[in-house]
């Protein structure tokens, strides 16, 4: 069982994400729980502070260190990976996502306004993870979108588990055309080869489908070609 916890100023972003669909079902089978806390709770002072400005100066406020602390103190256990959410992170990637699944238990840490004091960083968290070069106004849709990602490699949460080598970057490609019944729809006919039952030419016709799409949109994703 994959436990995560979240530590968030904003949990009722995530109350919703994590009742429904795969992660609700996941949860409901056992295999992952996810608990979102309210930062605010650890604060010590009468109106719940939790920011300040920064030293130096600067546009802005930062999560201060105490209510941090506190938090990640509790909730940090022996074999917990405590991950900061923030857009100067290591890139989220596939590789990422499985070593995570692979972990008993996740507390992501959600930053709010330009982020949470250094010294938090240095001393309480083991990963810091982007999910993009974008800025976002907190982490909770990050911690979410880490949640989802890394769900979905935890044994038994895809009822398919083929699924995940066909995914796009499952080996640095993208994904190929996919298409339902009906056949002909608006006069657009699915590819005549997926309808041949012949799994051999089924299986190229895809796996040109991915390299051409990915020349054409990732062409970063394939190796160099050699000069020789
Ligand atoms: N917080 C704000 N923006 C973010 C991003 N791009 N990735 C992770 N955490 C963030």
């Amino acid at each position: 069982m994959l436990s995560i916890d979240v530590l968030t100023l904003f949990p009722n972003m995530l109350s919703g994400f994590v009742s429904e669909s795969m992660i609700g079902r996941a949860q409901k089978n056992g295999l992952v729980q996810v608990t979102a806390h309210q930062l605010r709770n650890w604060a010590t002072d009468k109106w719940s502070i939790t920011d300040d400005r920064p030293f130096g100066g600067g546009a802005g406020m930062l999560l201060k260190p105490e209510p941090l602390f506190s938090a990640i103190e509790e909730l940090k256990r022996p074999e917990t990976v405590a991950v900061y959410l923030t857009p100067d992170g290591e890139p989220l990637s596939t590789p990422l996502v499985r070593e995570f699944a692979q972990e008993k238990h996740l507390l992501l840490v959600s930053g709010h306004y330009e982020g949470i004091d250094q010294r938090v960083r240095d001393c309480l968290i083991d990963r810091e993870v982007s999910i993009g070069d974008y800025v976002l106004t907190n982490g909770t849709l990050p911690a979410a979108v880490m949640i989802d990602a890394v769900c979905r490699y935890v044994p038994g949460v895809l009822g398919e588990e083929k699924s995940l080598t066909q995914d796009s970057f499952s080996d640095k490609l993208l994904g190929f055309p996919q298409y339902t019944r009906p056949v002909e729809y608006r006069g657009m006919r699915v590819p005549d080869i997926l309808l041949s039952g012949d799994h051999a030419k089924i299986e190229s016709w895809r796996q040109e489908r991915r390299l051409e799409k990915t020349q054409q949109r990732r062409p970063d994703l394939l190796p160099p070609i050699s000069d020789q």
